[in-house]
């Protein structure tokens, strides 16, 4: 074990991370798609609702447990269950946040593959003056390949590993520091584009005027996964991000300002594919590959469409990158105080699993594409839902409730700086609305 452990930089470099940890894929790829296959508005409703109540409870409690523990998220769970008196079983939600956060980075790896394929597509100029039938062509040729496929999750899985085998400082600090803030102007750039050429008051409405109709039990559900995947949370991720925090940090208004930034992504992203979506007549249920097949349109019609439509799939893949080390991190940091590997060799173990279990996700699009039996997915599928609308969600109730109903409640108070209305507030938020929300959407979406 460590004797000291390692601290962020400065309050802006812990912003950073946990903005690059949530700001991903599942922003720019995940969000827009899920909009679409659920119908629109409804979702985007349910999102938002979602992420206020009990998102940002979740990630407060994440970051306060892991600040507290000091440790990786299993060794803290099970120290802050030991100094409240209670069971050691508590140290499984530690082990599910591990668990959970390798699965995802297996499937998450093979959609970062594809942005590092799309970086090479549009920097050979294979969008230049194509059609919506060709971009599908190039989609669709891309996920028959298994050898292509392979061969980019590789890479993306390397890329992974290299940067968090450095170790805080050296990676991922220094990933994060340029590349949000580049990605944010080229979105801008993006938007207006789309604002001008697309259908954009067609997209405004799809996404924001609200149809009751389009509600259903499995579309809230999957409004609540998508809520606790874009944020990061439930993952062990922000708990071992926590406890690289000093007491200092405010961890309200920083919850705030990554919340903030996370959502002003995934609402942009959808306002750039929704109106090239419609001016180009393509289906809004297109699935996982809805911004490979929308966005090389704009790129080949717009001037200088071929630069940025490098630039954007270079920083789409870095973006993603940044999410990714952070799935990485958990269980790197696990491995690496309590074993002898030490952390590099903590870092590549990890990485070879996931790495194994991803080849298996990129097989569900083509050699391996028949559902599974009993579940009625591929393995892709099994591997997305099973994470973002079960174990998600349930580690982040288990979360929230610990800080809720079994640290002590004063203490808590203090160390968010609450006082009055928004101590109660808090505590509201805390012990009641988050799980019993959770607990909601649950029934509402397996009934
Ligand atoms: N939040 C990241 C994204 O939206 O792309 C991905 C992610 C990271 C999901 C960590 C879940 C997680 F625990």
């Amino acid at each position: 074990m460590t004797a000291q452990h390692a601290q962020w930089g400065s309050r802006l470099t812990f912003i950073l991370a946990a903005t690059g940890s949530a700001v991903g894929l599942g922003n720019i790829w995940k969000f827009p798609y899920m909009v679409g296959e659920s119908g629109g508005a409804g979702f985007v409703l349910v999102y938002l609702v979602c992420i206020a109540l009990i998102g940002m409870p979740v990630l407060v409690a994440e970051w306060l447990l892991g600040r507290r523990g000091g440790r990786n998220p299993i060794d803290t769970m099970a120290k802050l269950a030991r100094e409240r008196g209670r069971s050691r079983a508590w140290a499984l939600l530690g082990v599910s946040g591990v668990l959970v956060g390798a699965v995802i980075l297996s499937f998450y790896s093979v959609i970062g593959g594809w942005s590092l394929y799309y970086t090479g597509q549009a920097a050979g100029a294979q969008f230049a003056g194509a059609d919506a039938e060709g971009v599908s062509e190039i989609f669709d040729r891309m996920l028959a390949s298994p050898g292509t496929l392979l061969v980019v999750h590789t890479l993306f899985m390397a890329a992974s590993v290299a940067i968090v085998a450095r170790g805080l400082k050296g990676g991922i600090e220094m990933a994060v520091r340029l590349l949000m803030p580049t990605l944010a102007v080229l979105i801008l750039v993006l938007l207006i584009y789309a604002m001008f050429t697309g259908h954009f008051g067609a997209a405004l409405h799809y996404m924001f005027a609200l149809d009751l109709d389009s509600l259903t039990g499995g579309t809230v559900l999957a409004a609540m996964g998508q809520a606790f995947f874009t944020l990061s949370v439930g993952a062990g991720i922000m708990m071992a991000y926590g406890s690289y925090l000093g007491q200092e940090t405010d961890l309200l208004s920083t919850a705030r300002t990554v919340i903030a930034f996370d959502t002003v992504f995934a609402l942009a992203a959808g306002l750039i594919i929704f109106p090239i979506v419609f001016a180009n007549g393509l289906e809004t249920s297109e699935g996982p590959g809805l911004i490979f097949v929308t966005l090389p349109l704009a790129f080949a019609e717009m001037s200088g469409g071929t630069v940025i439509g490098v630039l954007f799939f270079v920083l789409l893949s870095f973006a993603a990158l940044t999410s990714s080390i952070s799935l990485l991190e958990p269980a790197v940091e696990f491995l690496d105080e309590r074993s002898r590997l030490g952390r590099v060799g903590a870092t590549v173990l990890s990485g070879a699993l996931i790495w194994v279990l991803g080849i298996a996700a990129l097989l569900s699009f083509n050699l391996w594409s028949a559902p599974l039996p009993v579940v009625d997915l591929t393995v892709f599928d099994l591997l997305d839902v099973m994470t973002s609308q079960y174990m998600l969600p349930l580690n982040g109730f288990f979360a929230v409730l610990f800080v809720g109903w079994v640290l002590d409640r004063e203490q808590v108070r203090r160390e968010l700086g609450l006082e009055g209305v928004r101590a109660t507030l808090w505590s509201l938020a805390a012990r009641v609305i988050a799980p019993l929300g959770v607990g909601a959407v649950f029934v509402a979406g397996l009934t």
